[in-house]
């Protein structure tokens, strides 16, 4: 007998977005006008419709239990959606219904791998796959990405072993923003072929992207269906992040094991929220191009701020809604009021206490020498952000 804790879960890291967005309300509480660019949620409300979906569901009792892999009406909109987004017919068995991406992420992981498994995850990554992949019992292997962010292909392959049962992508990607191009999935969809793995793709800012940058699901290659994971989710396109869905799709014996996890957890995605997302896919989309336009014009206006402060090095911003930016330049310097920045972690920190605005450190993503900034902020506040980091890098001292 022995009262020491879970072995698994002392290597876990508790998610540093949700760390640093617990001391930024401890620090508005207290009176501190802070400026938060830490938090990855749309700033919009869910729309109209999908509210009154939601709302309707409660007054018709849909407010119990619902099957496994989530309602019927919404598996069938799913359906249809990835048959005109991505050209991919799946069955009614090969998609589920989950409680958000994050947990169709964790569910699809541990279908795939587990004890004495390995997982190759490109960075910088989104926060929590890495524990993900620790909690779900398998090794998270990091593989740097190119210094675009592109994917290193080459690296990607070298590190596939006997053990290596999937590679995790997100496109268009938090936090680089990043948008994969076609040829290099078409590069990555021939590396899965040759090991033998799966991909697992998280599409979660499918329609968050700008310009001429087009979304490309690596699952739309011939003979690709059967070996991706598409994981995509409500929380950004429809600004639904508190409703928890979302869901996961690919071969059928894959979401069998996803929906196994569900139902010995969660049991259902939220029955209400499940109402609400049938609408959300088949209604009106015009709040998607609405919230879009507004999200290019405050990416045009983050840009063009950070490429001007001398020093930092911001490259453009293809979709999601972050600017992950190098800092490098600042670091082993003196500054105005704090001791020696040394890492990116000690730069927020300083930036967060002296100049009081939230911005995350690029190690949060296995990127060191970083700060993610999300601009899912209005532009008043985007500029007082902007105002104030300007002012905390040119503040060093040498
Ligand atoms: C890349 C990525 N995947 C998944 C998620 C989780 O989304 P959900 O709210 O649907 O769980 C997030 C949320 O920030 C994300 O950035």
């Amino acid at each position: 007998m022995s009262t020491n804790l879970s072995a698994r879960m002392s290597a876990l890291r508790v998610s540093p977005t949700t760390a640093l967005f617990s001391k930024v309300e401890e620090m508005k509480k207290r009176g501190e006008d802070i400026v938060s660019l830490n938090v990855g949620e749309p700033d919009f409300p869910t729309p109209d419709n999908i509210k009154e979906a939601g709302i309707r569901a409660i007054n018709e009792d849909f407010t119990k239990y619902t099957a496994g892999n989530g309602i019927a009406p919404l598996r069938e909109a799913i359906i249809n959606k990835l048959s005109k987004d991505n050209g991919v017919t799946y069955e009614t068995n090969e998609v589920a219904v989950m409680v958000g991406a994050k947990q169709a992420l964790f569910a699809a992981l541990c279908a795939v791998a587990g004890e004495g498994d390995e997982v190759i995850v490109p960075t910088p990554c989104y926060v929590s796959y890495p524990d993900m992949i620790t909690l779900a019992g398998a090794k998270p292997v990091l593989v740097n990405r190119n210094s675009d962010f592109s994917l290193d292909l080459k690296a990607i392959e070298d590190a596939c072993n006997e053990h290596t049962k999937a590679v995790i992508i997100c496109t268009p990607d938090n936090p680089t923003g990043r948008v994969y191009t076609e040829d290099e999935l078409r590069e990555l969809a021939s590396i899965a072929v040759r090991k033998d793995i799966f991909i697992i793709s998280d599409e979660i800012y499918e329609k968050i992207i700008f310009g001429e940058n087009r979304h490309f699901s690596i699952s739309s290659i011939e003979g690709m269906k059967d070996r991706t994971i598409v994981v995509n989710g409500f929380s950004k396109t429809y600004s639904m992040t508190g409703w928890r869905l979302g869901y996961v799709c690919g071969r059928k014996d894959v979401i069998a094991n996803s929906v196994k996890v569900q139902s010995q957890t969660t049991t259902t995605p939220p029955s209400i929220s499940q109402y609400a997302g049938v609408e959300a896919l088949n209604g009106p989309q015009d709040s998607v191009q609405r919230m879009v336009a507004e999200f290019q014009k405050r990416r045009d206006y983050v840009q063009e701020r950070l490429k001007a402060i001398p020093g930092v090095i911001c490259q453009d911003i293809q979709g999601a809604f972050y600017a992950f930016f190098d800092i490098s330049a600042f670091l082993g310097k003196e500054y105005e009021g704090a001791e020696l920045i040394e890492k990116d972690t000690d730069l927020c920190e300083y930036l967060l206490e002296k100049y009081h605005v939230a911005a995350m450190p690029g190690s949060a993503y296995f990127a060191p020498g970083f700060v993610r900034i999300s601009f899912a902020s209005s532009m008043e506040t985007l500029k007082m952000a902007l105002d104030r980091i300007e002012a905390g890098l040119k503040a060093h001292k040498c």
